[in-house]
């Protein structure tokens, strides 16, 4: 059995973390934040999202976050974009990424960005198109990916589909997201099954929500078992999704790399300045973080 690779880490709190929660942040606090998961080892740092201030009242100031931002070279800071309007504003805030997404489910997407998942691509067609021509990467989320809030367990066919949509329009890289947190290794076996045929291990990042606890298990399945690299994750273990009511936060970095680290791998994350990064936030949200790691406190040998 070959070795698992190293894996690779999107770190989504900034974006993921903040956009569902109750209390919206001044930008000097989300800029603190990211300034702080800059020095942890990341190599991509999704900071905010260009959609709607209607639809995410808390993203609003997103492109006053990416000004206020100091880069550190070799980090990539990405954010969600939704249409061209959300492109214009992204390549206005000099982002190094841009990802748009939708999602295997028809109720989900039609509740997250009003569109049918077809409408979606073809909406997506002239944003991948221009952002390609300006030299952005290009990621896309597929959400419901395993279960949908609205239409239960969702069908590795209908991932499939959206899938190949996504890379027939040329996206560099897919994140297939457990939007509700309630997918299990069995889930993410069928659907890695019937994924890695065709798509290139390097080209897929897992996202996973932690609703039920799953998350590190169904990432370790994926990374031992598949040789999956890539892993979307947020500080602290914000996280959630508005339009996925009862979903609780992504996996939490810390929690996450403490658990590769533990079987063996090398993440090139500093795991207290990830909890240090997270905790600075627990005045404005006005509770702790809810990861592992920042329950424990500093980790003994
Ligand atoms: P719509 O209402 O159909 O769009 O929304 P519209 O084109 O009719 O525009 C309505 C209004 O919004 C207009 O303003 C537009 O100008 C404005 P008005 O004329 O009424 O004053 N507008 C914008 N303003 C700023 N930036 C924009 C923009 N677009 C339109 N980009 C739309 C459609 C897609 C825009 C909306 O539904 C939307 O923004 N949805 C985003 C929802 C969202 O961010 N959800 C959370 C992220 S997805 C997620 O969390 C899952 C993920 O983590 C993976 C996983 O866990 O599975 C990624
Ligand atoms: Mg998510």
């Amino acid at each position: 059995m070959s070795a698992a690779p190293r894996p690779r880490f999107v770190e989504v709190g900034p974006r993921d973390g903040l956009q569902n929660e109750k209390r919206t942040l001044p930008p000097a606090a989300k800029i603190a934040f990211i300034d702080a998961l800059s020095q942890a080892g990341l190599e991509e740092i999704e900071a905010g999202a260009f959609v709607s201030p209607q639809a995410v009242p808390q993203m609003a100031d997103s492109s006053e976050v990416f000004e206020g931002i100091k880069r550190k070279e070799g980090i990539r800071y990405s954010a969600l974009v939704p249409n061209e309007k959300g492109l214009e504003r992204a390549l206005q805030a000099k982002v190094d990424k841009i990802a748009v997404f939708t999602a295997a489910s028809e109720s989900f997407n039609q509740r997250n960005i009003n569109a049918s998942v077809a409408q979606s691509i073809e909406r997506f067609r002239p944003v991948v198109l221009k952002a390609r021509q300006s030299g952005l990467p290009v990621r896309a989320y597929v959400s419901t990916a395993f279960h949908c809030p609205y239409e239960g367990r969702i069908g590795p066919e209908k991932v499939m589909a959206v899938v190949g949509d996504l890379l027939e329009m040329g996206v560099d890289e897919l994140s297939i997201g457990d939007t509700i947190g309630r997918a299990s290794p069995v889930d993410v076996r069928r659907l890695l099954d019937a994924l890695l045929p065709v798509l290139p291990l390097e080209r897929v990042f897992l996202h996973f929500h932690d609703t039920y606890g799953m998350a590190v298990a169904n990432a370790l399945t994926a990374w031992q078992e598949y040789k999956v690299p890539g892993f979307d994750s947020s500080a602290g273990g914000l996280g959630g999704c508005p339009y996925a009511p009862g979903a609780s936060g992504n996996v939490a970095t810390e929690d996450l790399a403490f658990a590769f680290s533990a079987c063996g791998a090398e993440t090139g994350l500093d795991l207290d300045n990830i909890r240090a990064a997270a905790a600075c936030l627990e005045t404005h949200l006005g509770r702790p973080m809810a990861s592992h790691l920042g329950r424990v406190g500093p980790i003994r040998s």
